[in-house]
């Protein structure tokens, strides 16, 4: 089975997705950190963010991977060729570049092979901006996964002082204002709703709520197939 989840920065995705994936069994790959972890190297290696060609082959020769690790907090942890980088993609630095670097064509067609090849066999929760649409089109069951700008630019603030980072509300959902415009507007695989996603707005409820509605479609949907 594979689980297709997108939507906009700070909906709750990441965390409703690795509790889903928990919950059900499944594995979690998280495709937005994929992109982050090419950001990072592309900014580490002072590489041109506009160029496409060097930027698609350095993710064809990048190995990145996640790992759930029950005593690490937060407990996913991302590595690229073979270095714990689950902090250093979460950096303001890297949010801010990660629209430029996963706009390029050629870099998203590196990623969505790199994608499906992570995903063969199944059994997978895969979070991002166009797996319901682009990476799986047929994935067994699709959720778009939505809150209000100001929900989720307070959810994010929150997250980012729990690790130190002191940074205002109002900065904050300027930037996601900023990002959610560049994600839905690019000409290549854009952020948006795949017809037969199922709509979830998470605004005013809390996870386990949302994971247990999740949970109950997914199931409903597998009994459903079953038939
Ligand atoms: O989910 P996130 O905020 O970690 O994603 C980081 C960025 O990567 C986001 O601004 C858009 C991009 N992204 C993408 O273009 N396609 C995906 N499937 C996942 C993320």
């Amino acid at each position: 089975m594979i689980i297709a989840i997108d939507g906009p920065a700070g909906a709750g995705k990441s965390t409703v997705a690795q509790r889903l994936a928990r919950r059900l069994g499944l594995r979690y790959l998280d495709t937005g950190a994929m992109y982050r972890a090419l950001t990072l190297r592309a900014l580490r290696e002072h590489i041109d963010l506009d160029d496409e060609e060097r930027l698609a082959s350095v993710a064809a020769d990048m190995e990145v991977g996640m790992e759930h690790v029950s005593r690490r907090r937060p407990p996913y942890r991302v590595f690229m060729d073979g270095e714990d980088i689950t902090s250093a993609i979460r950096s303001r630095e890297v949010s801010a570049h990660v629209s430029q670097v996963s706009s390029h064509p050629l870099v998203r067609s590196e990623m969505v092979n790199k994608q499906r090849r992570m995903a063969a066999g199944g059994g997978v929760v895969v979070e991002g901006r166009d797996v319901g649409t682009v990476v799986f089109p047929r994935a067994d069951v699709k959720f778009f996964i939505t809150a209000s700008v100001k929900e989720r630019a307070r959810r994010r603030h929150r997250e980012m002082a729990k690790d130190g980072h002191d940074v205002s509300l109002h900065t904050i959902q300027q930037e996601m204002v900023r990002r959610d415009y560049l994600d839905t507007t690019r000409q290549y695989n854009p952020l948006k709703r795949a017809p037969d996603a199922l709509l979830i707005d998470t605004t005013g409820e809390n996870v386990s709520q949302v994971v247990g509605r999740l949970s109950s479609l997914v199931k409903e949907r597998a009994a459903r197939e079953a038939r």
